[in-house]
């Protein structure tokens, strides 16, 4: 699906942007992106650290798949693509697509489909045979109406606590405990407060939305959460009150300095033995184990408690963008993500697991088997945070409330912002 005819209608349509494009100092040669033929420019908010290191694996697996293609390194930074998804957003208005860029499987991608800067890729799957290559429950998070719009290239849990056994022990915590409710966990939490340590380390407002999201499915079940995305639970009703009040509980006992940091240091708080816990997904196993950390000896990683049997998913994938500057090159680096060697890779060094069925996992780390385990056997529900359950404008709703609330405390005044969220969002 190199030069579709739908392909070639869109970019008539869009001539005069273009044209604005050329003038404005893009290359008049490759459509809106620029840069020459052979460039394919990437676009993911893995900047820095660990998550720069599974790009950067995946970037040597399509270098040698491709040598004839110039991978071009177009990351925004800001965990869970706080600020990149701002500069996507105008880059695609302003019809200056990357080659390619990350987006959630599930409502986030939905956005994009809707609004039609994103080509279906159904024909390239079945040529391809990648139909057969993932999971179909992930396959129907990349589609709309029957045609598929992105590859995926792994699956994140988000549901995970990570805690360093030494602060515990020094608070006089059994290291290897685990907790069957928010309760038990909250209790632990105090005794670590009490012995002078960070109970449990957050950061900057999407970091609250996903503590936020954990502790919802955790005092809702997985089925009342799930019942937040499509109406079936009541926002204003008592049961998220309760949610709520254990989310304050729990912000009470978090960094005063959240605000300034972002996932990578709220995670670094625990490695460094100066938080007792963290919320956040598996992509701090990347963060652990590119510091040579070993798991069950400096440090553990168990379900959010009340969570255990549920997997809070969600998933990256790459798109085609409509009018992009470098289709081949596109489909060179949506080749290598889908690949079993691609995956391989990246998945690795990025702590999640593979969404291509036929990529090797035996030598990926202890974690990692845990997180394997728990996609095959556990429920499955979707991330708020990152992208699988609601739109990209809801979240945007929930983050605002859940910001107030960091800098107000006010419970009340959260269930009201995020019930207008709802109310609003729902479709
Ligand atoms: C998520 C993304 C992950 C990881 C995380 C932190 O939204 O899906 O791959 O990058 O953000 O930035």
């Amino acid at each position: 699906m190199r030069a579709t005819p739908k392909k070639l209608v869109a970019v008539l349509a869009t001539a005069g942007l273009l044209t604005l494009t050329a003038a404005c100092g893009g290359d008049s040669g490759s459509g809106g992106g620029g840069g020459d033929s052979a460039d394919v420019e990437v676009f993911t908010w893995w900047a820095e650290g660990s998550e720069k290191e599974g790009l950067d694996a995946l970037v040597k697996v399509f270098e040698e798949q491709n040598p004839d293609f110039n991978f071009v390194n177009g990351a925004v930074a800001g965990g869970a693509g706080s600020d990149a998804k701002n500069v996507l957003a105008s880059r695609l208005q302003t019809n200056d697509p990357p080659a390619t860029f990350q987006a959630h499987a599930g409502a986030e991608l939905t956005d994009y489909i809707e609004q039609g800067q994103i080509e279906g890729l159904s024909d390239m799957y079945e040529e391809k045979g990648w139909n057969e290559l993932f999971p179909e429950g992930l396959l129907e998070r990349l589609q709309q109406d029957g045609e598929i719009y992105s590859v995926p290239s792994n699956i994140h849990r988000a549901n995970v606590v990570w805690a360093n056994p030494a602060v515990l022990k020094d608070a006089g915590l059994d290291p290897e405990a685990t907790y069957d409710t928010l309760d038990d966990w909250i209790a632990a939490l105090k005794k670590v407060d009490a012995a002078g340590k960070i109970p449990l380390s957050v950061a900057t407002d999407w970091t609250q939305v996903h503590l936020l999201e954990t502790v919802l499915l955790a005092d809702l079940g997985p089925e009342g959460y799930s019942g937040l995305w499509d109406g079936s639970t009541d926002w204003s009703g008592p049961e998220v009150s309760d949610a709520l009040d254990d989310y304050a509980t729990l912000m009470d006992l978090t960094n005063t300095d959240r605000q300034s940091l972002d996932w990578p240091d709220a995670t670094q708080l625990v490695i460094d033995g100066d938080a007792a816990f963290n919320v956040m997904g598996d992509w701090a196993e990347a963060a652990f184990a590119s510091q040579d950390k070993t798991l069950g000896t400096d440090y553990m990683a168990f379900p959010v408690p009340g969570t255990d049997g549920v997997f809070d998913f969600l998933a990256d994938s790459f798109t085609m963008p409509v009018n992009g500057p470098n289709p081949d090159g596109t489909e060179a680096w949506l080749d290598t993500v889908a690949s079993a060697e691609g995956q391989e890779a990246f998945n690795k060094a990025k702590g999640s697991i593979p969404a291509n069925l036929e990529a090797k996992t035996d030598d990926f780390g202890d974690y990692q088997q845990t997180a394997i385990e728990s996609w095959q056997n556990d429920e499955i529900v979707s991330s708020l945070a990152h992208g699988a359950a609601a739109s990209v404008s809801w979240l945007t709703d929930v983050t605002a409330a859940v910001a107030k609330f960091g800098s107000d405390g006010d419970v009340a005044s959260l269930q009201e912002g995020l019930s207008a969220a709802a109310e609003k969002n729902q479709s």
